[in-house]
């Protein structure tokens, strides 16, 4: 068959924390992810991010490092020195965009000075010139997990109102640097994980002994989705274009069988922890069900009128999401899988990763439905893939059918969507080239189309080598045939 949108753009995406290495260099402060070392424990389990691994106290050690430990985000994939050859392999497999990110630290190394950083600048105007030069289209995330750790040093992180203006002051450098070069913004990455792990936001509940969690986490999101409607004002006042969105963890679930006791509870979760997210961005308004909610947990958010207006006026122009797996809600504790951002309960119908995220072409066909239908805006779907444990072989490529299979199902799915009547304008896979994992803090869970020769330990070359997955989708993109 053949992917019948011809207009579609296909690309892939990645996120300079994980990506770019070179942590410290040219004037670039340290960012909380930075700080996690790499920490293998038994056979599939390594460190990956929780609460108590989370404390300022904890990650302050990375500065002196007295044990010796890796930090295998401060090398990345060593893009900031190879940036050209991997725009060249993007160009090479016909892609149409790249989704990239831009480190705060970079730009503005503590959040609060009053002139950007030329050297950052100048990084990531080589970076997006280059990839107009090859005739990629972008799409830059401002924050990706990487709040500079100095704002939560100085400034208690984002549960402080004045963080929204030191971020709007990198969105209007931004805006003004980059405005020509980049074709869409997105304020935020996964913005609901100021909500799971708010330390990534750089809020650390030891920074407030005498706020409940859920205070402290519900603020920090607040505050955020304030400065991502500002973000949205402040881009359609200075550039003119209908390009601001904002990026959600989309987390898909079932109820686990037809009780209406259980579609009930299915119901809250799907609310709660997915309808929110995009219905405020959406919508601009905060949703019944989580006043109520907040009434419940005892979160009294400080707001004004002046931000619930900001809220209700800026919406976004286009949504976008992560889609990775799917759940089910009802499901016991003991019978919990891996999953983006939360565990999820265990589906018997579907496949999983070595990492227990269950495999799910259909459920990205529902989700892109039932957003179109209760959203009625343009969908993007920014990240999409699967993590698999790899290894160079003697032809120097990685046989990796079961990412070719994924790729194939899922564009399929996305391509019944269109027929099912949904507006749905691009996608970037995840891990494009790989890269070093989020959560877990590894290089071998692997997402890319094109290898990257480092271990855990960052032993190895760093080359770049294609596997077979490259040439599959190079193929897909020149035909359109799946
Ligand atoms: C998304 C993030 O949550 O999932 C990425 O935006 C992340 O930064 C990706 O890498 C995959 O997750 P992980 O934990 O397997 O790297």
């Amino acid at each position: 068959m053949k992917f019948i949108k011809k207009d579609f753009l296909w690309g892939g995406a990645t996120a300079a924390v994980q990506f770019e290495g070179e942590y410290d260099k040219d004037g670039k402060s340290c960012s909380i992810l930075e700080m996690m070392p790499y920490m293998k424990l038994e056979q599939r389990e390594v460190m990956s991010l929780n609460h108590s691994t989370l404390s300022k106290k904890n990650l302050e050690k990375s500065f002196e490092n007295k044990e010796g430990l890796h930090y295998p985000k401060r090398i990345g994939s060593n893009h900031y020195n190879r940036y050209k050859e991997d725009i060249d392999l993007l160009a090479e497999a016909k892609m149409d965009i790249y989704r990239m990110s831009i480190s705060w630290g970079r730009i503005y190394p503590n959040g609060d000075e009053a002139k950007p950083n030329e050297k950052g600048l100048e990084f990531y105007r080589n970076v997006l010139t280059y990839c107009k030069q090859k005739g990629l289209k972008v799409m830059a995330t401002l924050s990706h997990y990487d709040t500079p750790y100095t704002i939560a040093q100085k400034h208690g992180g984002w549960m402080n109102k004045e963080v929204i203006d030191m971020f709007m002051k990198y969105a209007k450098t931004m805006f003004t640097e980059f405005g020509d070069l980049v074709d869409y913004w997105l304020p935020f990455n996964e913005i609901n994980m100021a909500i799971i792990f708010p330390m990534i936001s750089a809020t650390f509940p030891e920074d407030y002994p005498n706020v409940s969690f859920d205070q402290l986490r519900f603020q920090t999101l607040h505050n955020q989705l304030v400065a991502q409607a500002k973000v949205v004002q402040l881009g359609h006042e200075m550039l003119k274009k209908k390009n601001m969105g904002c990026m959600i963890a989309n987390m898909t679930t079932y109820p686990i069988d037809c009780n209406p006791v259980n579609v009930i509870e299915w119901q809250k979760f799907d609310q709660q922890a997915r309808y929110f997210l995009f219905d405020m961005v959406a919508k601009g308004e905060y949703p019944t069900y989580m006043i109520k909610m907040f009434e419940k947990l005892k979160v009294k958010l400080h707001t004004t009128e002046e931000e619930m207006n900001i809220l209700k006026n800026n919406t976004v122009d286009f949504l976008t999401f992560s889609y990775y797996m799917t759940g089910v809600v009802g499901e016991t504790t003991a019978n919990k899988v891996g999953g983006n951002l939360l565990s999820m309960g265990k589906n018997p119908f579907l496949k999983a990763n070595e990492w227990g995220w269950q495999i799910d072409p259909q459920g990205l066909r529902y989700t892109l439905n039932d957003l179109w239908d209760r959203y009625h805006l343009p969908l993007f779907i920014s990240e999409n893939g699967i993590g698999w444990d790899e290894k160079l072989n003697d032809q120097k490529t990685v046989e990796d059918d079961y990412r070719i299979d994924y790729m194939k199902e899922h564009f399929i799915a996305i391509n019944d969507a269109v027929e099912d009547g949904v507006n749905v304008f691009g996608y970037t896979m995840w891990g494009v080239i790989d890269l070093v994992s989020n959560s877990s803090n590894e290089m071998s869970k692997r997402y890319g189309i094109i290898y990257v020769d480092y271990d855990d330990y960052h032993n190895g070359t760093g080359d770049r080598f294609k596997k077979k997955s490259f040439y599959w989708f190079k193929k897909f993109k020149e035909t359109l045939e799946l």
